[in-house]
């Protein structure tokens, strides 16, 4: 495995008088903490043994991401080209060669990792660039995330009045992807989309466009059967909608723009590492957890600002979002996740997190390297706007400078802060960041004594929604 510069997180400024929380405090929570984390050590074997073990408040236990990304690594180290990667790698450059264009349906995990991927990993101007520029890698949109009427057939629209001609260009294929197979968001959006396709191929190359992504068995895995689809991926068993990043779900897509899978697997695994081997104080996940858990519980702080200070990250603290949101929003409890982009947002929401109620933790998501060099904002013959002694400056000079003052502003107000560093906006990073963030939330859950799997009250609006629908209407 290539060496993984690891992400740090450093929780100083939650160390404060007044509203923050004390080293002894973390100490007291080390045996609560341990034991938690041995949880999640032996449940992943106990799964594997025999799932009649597990008790009935702690089902579902879709515990199989956790040790999946080095599952994943080893199958295709030990069997490169028919391993779940190799296939995965294949279609992806299968894809790239023929088409332009990929539109991913799909909704909540089945959507905003592979997102995140996107925005993270990939130029910030992606799809506006030409096929050259982008290295054969084809566009991707996302839909069938929210049955909206205006961008789906925007999205049709633009599909069909810019895929002109019989090379690459001229075409585009669809990767739907649903654990259950019965999302009505996707499969709504999935049939015209689908029949669009049609239109343009034909019914006996539609197979080569559409790649499924779903469960062992439900309707989409039907309908692909039906339409005679040879490339589709299996969202494994055991492995929870916002938790299957890791797996074909964030993979296919990610491979499909170029990312570097390899990459983002080996971050995921190194955490993973860091999470078994380290002690309190040195280990991201539980120091993480340690942090956010008590200031909740002793401080009230029932915010969990992820203030990230990237553009390429904001999507990724939008996959975090409902990670916690899903995971531990259950029994009345749950800290509410809120994703801000800084510096932008210092004009927007700041001011309540600065002096508004203090229900808040900031933790702060901050990339050390840029991807480009520094851009200087350079000196000019026209001064009025007075920069010329500050043209030497360069904007990551001035993003810097904003972290600083904005954590400064909050220390000298008694107010908490974390700060999670990322070496670099790229794969290892985003891999690590992924299972950090996931062993975090079922590690809470375990201290919190709340199932972290499974989002029963998402099925409430459903059960409503689909009545709503078959409703005879009124004439
Ligand atoms: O975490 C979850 O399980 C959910 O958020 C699902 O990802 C979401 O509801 C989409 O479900 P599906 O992949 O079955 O279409």
């Amino acid at each position: 495995m290539a060496k993984v510069k690891p992400l740090v997180f450093d929780y100083r400024g939650s160390l404060i008088p007044e509203n923050g929380i004390t080293d002894d405090q973390i100490q007291q929570l080390s045996p609560a903490l341990e034991s938690a984390r041995n949880e999640i050590l032996k449940t992943d074997v106990e799964l594997f043994a025999s799932q009649d073990n597990v008790p009935e408040e702690k089902q579902p236990l879709d515990a199989g991401f956790f040790e999946m990304p080095e599952r994943i690594l080893d199958e295709y180290q030990s069997n490169r080209p028919d391993s779940e990667l190799g296939r995965i790698l294949d279609t992806a450059a299968r894809l790239r060669e023929r088409v332009d264009k990929v539109v991913v349906l799909g909704i909540g995990g089945s959507y905003m990792g592979a997102r995140a991927l996107m925005e993270t990993c990939c130029q910030p101007y992606f799809n506006e660039l030409t096929r050259a520029e982008r290295g054969g890698r084809p566009r991707m949109y996302f839909e069938g995330n929210n049955v909206d009427n205006d961008w789906s057939q925007g999205l049709l629209e633009f599909l069909k009045n810019h895929s002109q001609g019989d090379g690459p260009e001229g075409k585009w294929a669809i990767v739907v992807i649903s654990k259950s197979g019965g999302t009505l968001q996707t499969a709504a959006a999935f049939r015209p989309f689908l029949a669009a396709r049609e239109t343009q191929v034909g019914t006996a190359t539609l197979p080569d466009y559409v790649v499924p992504v779903t469960g062992e068995s439900g309707k989409l895995e039907s309908l692909a059967d039906e339409i005679g689809c040879r490339d589709r991926f299996l969202v494994p068993d055991g492995v929870g909608g916002r938790f299957s990043v890791l797996s074909a779900v964030g993979l296919l897509p990610a491979a499909i723009l170029g990312i570097d899978i390899v990459a983002l697997l080996e971050g995921a695994a190194s955490m993973n590492s860091q999470f078994r081997t380290q002690a309190l104080g040195s280990n991201p996940v539980l120091d993480y957890v340690a942090v956010n858990h008590l200031l909740e519980k002793e401080r009230g702080v029932v915010t969990r600002v992820l203030s990230v200070w990237s553009k390429s990250l904001e999507s990724a603290g939008f996959w975090y979002d409902q990670l916690l949101a899903e995971s531990l929003g259950k029994f009345e409890r749950g800290a509410l996740p809120l994703t801000c982009l800084n510096s932008r947002d210092l004009h927007s929401r700041a001011q309540q997190h600065q002096e508004g109620a203090r229900d808040k933790v900031m933790n702060n998501v901050i990339v050390d390297h840029w991807r480009c060099d520094p851009l200087p904002i350079g000196s000019s013959q026209r001064n009025q706007d007075q920069l010329n002694e500050l043209s030497d400056k360069t904007l990551p000079e001035i993003m810097s400078a904003a972290i600083a003052g904005t954590n400064q502003a909050y220390l000298d107000d008694n107010r908490p802060t974390t700060n999670l560093h990322f070496p670099a906006a790229d794969e290892t990073s985003l891999g690590q960041f992924f299972q950090m963030m996931m062993l975090a939330t079922v590690l809470e859950g375990r201290l919190l004594q709340i199932n972290p799997y499974g989002q029963p009250g998402v099925e409430k609006y459903k059960v409503n929604m689909n009545r709503i629908l078959r409703e005879p209407v009124a004439k």
